[in-house]
């Protein structure tokens, strides 16, 4: 069975929760949907692969390079791929390419994209209208670093009203799903009671309607990870000990 957008909407409404990890290459891509994960995202967490410090020096060329590799591994899990910073927030004519780009180029089914202002759910409003499933994501939105920090969001009761605003507002304007990053568990739990569709959180408490996290977090390949990311094993510490006792056999012929 391969997983739909309408799908991720009736586990809401049946209280089962949706398992969502991040997937940059088709090895990964392939683990994930055979171990039975519901939704794989292409994020613009892909910096990290890539070897940059924020998602924003991400390209759109660089997202469907990888997207492209992930699907081919993805047989049941619904895709979603991000657009990355300034790809679509110049204009609704520019997100409509770029989000075009991605769906008729990698196959993926979804597109993600960061905020809930305004101009933001009217661009969302109209690749809804043209056919393109929209995933939302507010709260801590990476790729506005610069204005917000790494810091938890929604601390303050004007914060928090304006980001259950965002989500309601996202939610009107047709995003099959949202994501909620680094939020209070008490604000996560009053949007996702709110709301129809699903909400997927990180860093935003136990009571939403699936969780996500970065797979290089979850596997320890990270450099650093923060402070919510669970670790469930340390592959760095694996691969160093495996390429030390490689390099070791070598050396002794
Ligand atoms: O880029 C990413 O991996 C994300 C998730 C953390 C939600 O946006
Ligand atoms: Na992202």
């Amino acid at each position: 069975m391969v997983i739909t957008t309408q799908q991720l909407i009736q586990w809401k409404q049946q209280g089962r929760a949706i398992v969502a990890l991040t997937a940059w290459d088709y090895v990964i891509a392939q683990l994930l949907d055979a171990a039975g994960l519901d939704l794989i995202l292409v994020g613009d967490s892909l910096a990290v692969v890539l070897g940059y410090n924020t998602t924003l020096p991400v390209t759109l060329d660089e997202m469907i390079h990888h997207a492209k590799a992930v699907r081919r591994g993805v047989k049941r899990a619904l895709v979603v791929v991000d657009l990355p910073f300034l790809t679509y927030q110049e204009s609704i004519s520019q997100a409509m390419h770029s989000a075009g780009r991605v769906l008729k180029e990698t196959g993926a089914q979804a597109v993600k994209l960061e905020g809930g202002h305004p101009s933001m759910v009217e661009t969302v409003a109209r690749l809804v209208q043209a056919g393109i499933p929209v995933m939302g994501h507010v709260g801590l939105t990476p790729q506005s670093l610069h204005q917000l920090g790494l810091r938890q969001q929604g601390k303050s009761p004007e914060a928090s009203e304006r980001i259950l605003n965002e989500a309601i507002a996202l939610e009107q304007a047709g995003v099959f799903s949202i994501v909620l990053e680094h939020i209070p568990p008490q604000l996560a739990l009053q949007i996702t009671q709110k709301l129809r569709i699903p909400t997927i959180g990180i860093g935003a408490g136990w009571e939403c309607d699936g969780q996500i996290l970065v797979t290089s977090d979850v596997l320890g390949l990270s450099e650093k990870q923060p402070l919510f990311a669970k670790v469930y094993t340390n592959l760095r510490e694996e691969i160093t000990k495996a390429v030390q006792n490689y390099a070791l056999e070598v050396r002794d012929r």
